[in-house]
C-alpha cells in the first residue's frame, strides 16, 4: 500500500476505540474525507448553501473525475445520486421492458434490485431467469450462454453479495455478453473500494456504487457508470430541472451526459466527501489494499474454522472481505450485540436482503464480520478470543 498501516489508522480515529469488522455495512470514514464534509457544512453554514456550492464549484465538479479514474470511464458517464439503490434504480427502469423478454439474474441477487425485478415483471410481462450456481456457488458462465437469447434484454449481477465472501466472476460474464444487445447492468456496491474495477476489463454497460461501504465515503450518496451508449439509448424514469432543461411550454430536453440520471438536491457535503474517498482509495492503492483486506479475510476464516460450534458459510471460488458465520447456540443478532458490547462490531444479514440465496442454503440469518485493508492481525485475534470466550 502507498500508505503505511500506521498512517490508515492514524487517520482512521475509530479503529483506535474499537474493532471494526462491518466494513460491509458503512466503513469507518478517513479523516481527509470527514475534514472535507464537515468543512463543507462549514461553509453552508457561514455563507449559505447555494452560494457555498457556487463557491466549490470547481471541486464538485472535480468529483466526477475522482469517480471516473476509480472506475476507469469518462467524467461524462458517471452521475452522482443518493445511494445505490437509486443509482441502479434509475438504469433498471429506463430498460424497455415487454411480455416474454427476459431478465437474467443471479441467486444472490440483492433483495432491492430483486423487488424491483419483481415488480416490473408483474406490470410488464417480462420474465426473471435466475441463473444457475457451479458448484462453489459462482454463477455458473454456462448457465448464462444457455440463456442468451433475442429475448434477453437485461443481464443484472452483483458483484459481490451482501451476504458472503463470494465475487462473482462479472469479468467473465462481460466478456460472454460483448457481442449481445442485452444490457449489462453491475451491481458495485460491496466491490467498489473493495476490489479494483476498471469498467472496460469488466465488460459492463453501466455499473452502481454506494460512498459509504468499502469505499469509506459518507452516507446518504452513491454513484453510477453509465456508458456513453448506454447514455445515448436511456430515457431515465424520473426527471427533474436538473436532469432535464424546460425549452418550451410544452417541451423538454433532456441532458446527454450522466447528470441526466441525478436530481437537483442532493448531500452537496456528502458528494464532496465521495469524491475525497474515490481519491484517497487511489492514493492508497486499490490493488495492494485489496490484497491485503482479501487476506485479512482469509486468516479470519481459518480462524474460525477451528471454533468448535462455528460455521463459516461463505461460498465461491473467489472470495473477498466479507467473512459469514454461524455460531450454534446463538442467535446471530445476540451475538452481534455480545460482540458491540465488547468493543467489536460485526452485523447480521438475514434471509430479507438475499432470499434466494440464504433460502437455498437454509439459512435464516448469518454473522457478517467485514474486514477491510485498516483493520490488523492482532484484531482478528482479539476477535477470535472473544468469540472463544462466548462459545455455549
Ligand atoms: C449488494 C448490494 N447492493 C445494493 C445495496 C444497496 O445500497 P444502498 O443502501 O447504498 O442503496 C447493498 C447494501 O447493502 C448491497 O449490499
Amino acid at each position: 500500500m502507498k500508505k503505511t498501516l500506521e498512517q490508515l489508522r492514524k487517520e482512521t480515529p475509530g479503529c483506535l476505540k474499537r474493532i471494526h469488522f462491518n466494513n460491509a455495512g458503512t466503513a469507518l470514514s478517513p479523516q481527509p474525507v470527514v475534514d472535507v464534509v464537515q468543512d463543507y457544512l462549514r461553509l453552508e453554514q457561514e455563507v449559505g448553501g447555494y452560494e457555498a456550492e457556487t463557491l466549490k464549484s470547481r471541486e464538485l465538479e472535480s468529483v466526477y473525475s475522482s469517480l471516473a479514474r476509480l472506475v476507469g470511464c469518462s467524467p461524462h458517464e458517471v452521475a452522482v445520486t443518493q445511494n445505490a439503490t437509486r443509482a441502479w434504480d434509475m438504469l433498471f427502469y429506463a430498460i424497455p421492458l415487454e411480455p416474454g423478454d427476459k431478465i437474467l439474474t443471479c441467486r444472490s441477487e440483492y433483495a432491492s434490485n430483486y423487488i424491483a425485478f419483481l415488480q416490473r415483471c408483474r406490470a410488464t410481462g417480462a420474465e426473471i431467469v435466475v441463473l444457475v450456481n457451479d458448484e462453489t456457488g459462482a454463477v455458473c458462465p454456462e448457465s448464462l450462454l444457455a440463456h442468451l437469447d433475442a429475448k434477453v434484454r437485461l443481464v443484472a449481477i452483483n458483484h459481490i453479495p451482501t451476504n458472503s465472501g463470494l465475487i462473482q466472476p462479472a469479468e467473465e460474464l462481460g466478456a460472454l455478453l460483448k457481442e449481445h444487445p442485452a444490457f449489462y447492468l453491475l451491481d458495485a456496491c460491496q466491490s467498489v473500494g473493495q476490489v479494483p474495477l476498471d469498467v472496460t476489463r469488466l465488460g459492463c454497460d453501466a455499473l452502481t456504487a454506494t460512498s459509504r461501504k468499502y469505499l469509506r465515503g459518507p452516507r446518504g450518496v452513491g454513484f453510477l457508470y453509465c456508458s456513453s451508449d448506454w447514455l445515448a439509448k436511456l430515457e431515465p424514469p424520473f426527471l427533474d430541472l436538473h436532469a432535464a432543461t424546460w425549452t418550451e411550454s410544452d417541451k423538454y430536453e433532456v441532458r446527454k451526459d450522466g447528470k441526466k440520471f441525478e436530481t437537483y438536491e442532493l448531500f452537496v457535503a456528502g458528494k464532496l466527501g465521495l469524491g475525497r474517498a474515490a481519491e484517497y482509495a487511489l492514493e492508497v492503492g486499490e490493488q495492494a489494499s485489496s490484497r491485503r483486506l482479501v487476506e485479512l479475510a482469509r486468516r479470519t476464516r481459518e480462524g474460525l474454522h477451528e471454533l468448535p460450534g462455528v460455521t463459516v458459510r461463505d461460498i465461491g471460488r473467489n472470495q473477498g472481505g466479507i467473512v459469514t458465520f454461524t455460531v450454534e447456540g446463538w442467535k446471530p443478532a445476540e451475538l452481534r450485540q455480545a460482540l458491540f458490547e465488547r468493543e467489536i462490531n460485526i452485523w447480521t444479514c438475514t434471509v430479507r436482503s438475499a432470499r434466494l440465496d440464504m433460502e437455498a442454503r437454509e439459512l435464516e440469518e448469518v454473522c457478517r464480520a467485514s474486514l477491510h485493508y485498516y483493520n490488523t492481525e492482532d484484531e482478528i485475534e482479539e476477535f477470535l478470543i472473544t468469540l472463544k470466550g462466548l462459545l455455549r
